[in-house]
């Protein structure tokens, strides 16, 4: 069994002892090393427990959840490459520093992805956005391409797939195969999404072991209807309707 069960933390500061800090759900340790999970800190949680709440209305569940994003844009580029870079201070003195040197893209599965694009251009000023929609096939029932548009040279970029959800995994393996398709090399994707189930974690290892993911917390499961427990319901609803 390479998953753990959810456990409690205390969080909080020290200023409290550890008994007076309240205890929260923190995510379920994974043991794929190409799944990065964000820090468990109270910040997260409490965004977490923000955008979780069915009472939080959608103004909130967009400002919170753009938070969450944030963070783990910032934390998919801890994972690119960078190349030394010194630079001279107003003060005249050299700071030996690095610099990110490659190009990215975005590419968002839609609708509930274009959800996360708004973090993404805010870390990184003019970036390239493509975009996957893979719907279910009414007849197959398995996930199906319906269109695409991609920047050309996706092929020399570092892709950002976006995606809130990883539920089964199911559209986000099939976007997988659409980059490889258009060349971008397995290690040079990032899947980046605020909650996954185990499954859907553990499916992804499995077939593309070289695909980073990073997301900001791995759930309890998946229920019947293939939505992930206890998460947070339709993403796409939530951000754009409700
Ligand atoms: N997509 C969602 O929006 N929510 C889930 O729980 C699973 C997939």
């Amino acid at each position: 069994n390479i998953l753990q069960r959810a456990p409690s933390q205390h969080l909080g500061p020290a200023y409290r002892s550890q008994e007076e800090r309240p205890s929260a759900t923190v995510s379920t340790k994974v043991a794929h090393e190409n799944v990065t999970v964000l820090p468990q800190t109270p910040q997260l949680i409490s965004l977490l427990t923000m955008i979780r709440d069915k009472n939080t209305n959608r103004a909130d569940f967009i400002f919170y959840s753009n938070r969450i994003n944030r963070l783990l844009v910032e934390e998919a580029l801890n994972h690119l490459p960078v190349l030394p870079h010194t630079v001279t201070t107003p003060v005249g003195r050299a700071y030996a520093g690095v610099k990110f040197e490659g190009k990215i893209c975005g590419v968002s599965i839609m609708r509930a992805g274009e959800a996360m694009e708004q973090a993404l251009r805010e870390c990184c000023r003019s970036v390239r956005i493509g975009k996957i929609l893979i719907q279910r096939d009414e007849e197959t029932s398995k996930p199906r391409l319906f269109y695409d548009k991609l920047p050309e040279d996706i092929s020399e970029r570092w892709a950002l797939l976006l995606d809130p959800m990883l539920a089964t995994g199911g559209s986000a393996l099939m976007a997988v195969d659409v980059l490889r398709s258009r060349g971008v090399p397995e290690d040079h994707i990032l899947f980046l999404n605020l909650i996954a189930s185990p499954e859907g974690a553990a499916n992804f290892a499995q077939k593309f072991p070289k695909v980073r993911i990073v997301t900001a917390f791995v759930d309890q499961g998946l229920d019947e209807k293939n939505y992930i427990v206890p998460g947070l319901g339709d993403f796409g609803d939530r951000f754009y309707t409700m």
